[in-house]
């Protein structure tokens, strides 16, 4: 889950021509689950209109103190305004407006619910590279610095003038993932990776079949979210699923076999902090793949299977100082079975599942899990919802990595 996720963030928009950009920064903070109000200076509605922006949000876009359209012209209230947000994101900033908010000037709506705001304050700006490098634009930069307004750096490039140099806005994207950056900093997780696989693997047999298991991928996806809303970058690699989850902090790598899952894993693994496999990977693949559809001849039709690579276990002879989690799935001797594995794979932590436990394993909602420890503590949790079961496996890896 994005840490934007439900936050409200005001959105202030001033005039440069970067405002363009205004439309994806609000789609963006939408998609992230953010709640986005837009404030604009008057000569902003030059380079945007307020209505893509109200459409959008979803919200009534402000720009003066009254609406003057209405008869019985109403009051913007920049207090309330200033207090709704969680976070006052101005962005294109111009050299114009970053000056009057090192100084105190309150000429606009805008202008007066900074000098309101309690929130956290980001700014973009977006100029010209010599306005950008003109002393008093640098002591704007200082002010504002002082005043715990946070900056997110314009970028060297093109500039609408024709002239190269810093001062093109940050894009879309960048600004988003600062500010996700800098709300997760001193979270938990922040600052680490962590690998995750999920969901079943498909074993080709021909072109139109293949060998797969009932694994929804619910419990990796809800391991990612959980990551991810601790702060960490999370790289989810996942076999065949309908989920998704559009975060920027989760990156999604799609596999369909169990030999595109190893080679994906090993490509991402060394750079990862915490690696968790909660896969249910085929054990055995067909030995030849037809390269056309099998016709129907014999009563009977045997096909030869070999073993897939073991992940889990090619990674546990390879970790470093990486902690790593695998999964067991056991219908009997559940514990002893699970322990054995752990020692076998090389694991500092194994997420027993028992599917002779009502409301655990595949394509339920609900899992009951026990945890065991690589110095041998053995953790029962009761049936939860899987993302309550994540929340218990994170907050168990966090309590125990130096994360
Ligand atoms: N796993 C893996 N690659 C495989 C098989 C399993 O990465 N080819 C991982 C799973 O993601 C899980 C753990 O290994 O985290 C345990 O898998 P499981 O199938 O329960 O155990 P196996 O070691 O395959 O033993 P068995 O099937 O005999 O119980």
């Amino acid at each position: 889950m994005s840490i934007l996720s439900g936050k409200k963030v005001l959105l202030g928009i001033t005039a440069g021509i970067a405002a363009y950009k205004s439309a994806t920064l609000v789609r963006l903070l939408i998609k992230a689950g953010a709640q986005v109000k837009v404030v604009m200076t008057p000569a902003a509605k030059n380079f945007i209109t307020p209505l893509t922006l109200s459409t959008l949000s979803k919200n009534e876009v402000h720009s003066s103190f009254t609406n003057e359209e209405d008869e019985n012209a109403s009051w913007n209230n920049h207090v309330e305004l200033a207090l709704w947000a969680d976070v006052f994101l101005i962005a294109p900033a111009t050299a114009n407006t970053m000056a009057k908010m090192a100084n105190g000037v309150c000429d606009n709506l805008l202008l007066a619910i900074y000098l309101s705001a309690k929130c956290s304050v980001y700014y973009a700006p977006a100029m010209d590279l010599d306005m950008y490098e003109h002393p008093t634009t640098q002591k704007s930069f200082d002010a504002l610095a002082k005043a715990n307004n946070v900056q997110i750096p314009a970028a060297h490039g093109e500039l609408a003038s024709g002239l190269v140099g810093q001062g093109r806005m940050a894009e879309p994207e960048e600004i988003l993932t600062f500010i996700e950056d800098h709300l997760s900093a001193g979270l938990p997780l922040s600052g680490k990776k962590v690998l995750i696989t999920a969901g079943p693997t498909y074993e080709a047999i021909d072109p139109v079949r293949f060998i797969g298991n009932h694994s929804s991928g619910r419990m990796g996806f809800e391991l990612a979210k959980v990551a991810a809303s601790y702060g960490a970058q999370v790289i989810l690699i996942t076999g065949p699923t309908h989920f998704n989850t559009q975060q920027l902090a989760i990156r999604e790598v799609h596999v369909t076999s169990a030999a595109q899952m190893y080679k994906a894993v090993h490509k991402e693994f060394e750079a990862c902090h915490i690696a968790i496999f909660a896969a249910a990977v085929a054990d055995y693949r067909p030995k030849f793949v037809a390269d056309e559809k099998i016709k129907k001849h014999d009563s009977t039709l045997t096909i030869d299977l070999e073993k897939t690579q073991d992940i889990l276990a090619s990674i546990g002879a390879i970790k470093k100082q990486q902690f790593l989690v695998g999964f067991a799935l056991e219908t009997q001797n559940e514990l002893e079975n699970a322990k054995k594995k752990l020692v076998k794979k090389n694991l500092d932590l194994i997420v027993l599942n028992s599917l002779r436990d009502k409301g655990a394993g595949f394509k339920t909602r609900t899992n009951k899990v026990t945890l065991i420890t690589a110095k041998n503590e053995v953790i029962p949790f009761k049936v939860k919802d899987k993302s309550a079961v994540a929340q218990d496996i994170i907050a168990h890896i966090i309590q125990n990595t130096h994360a």
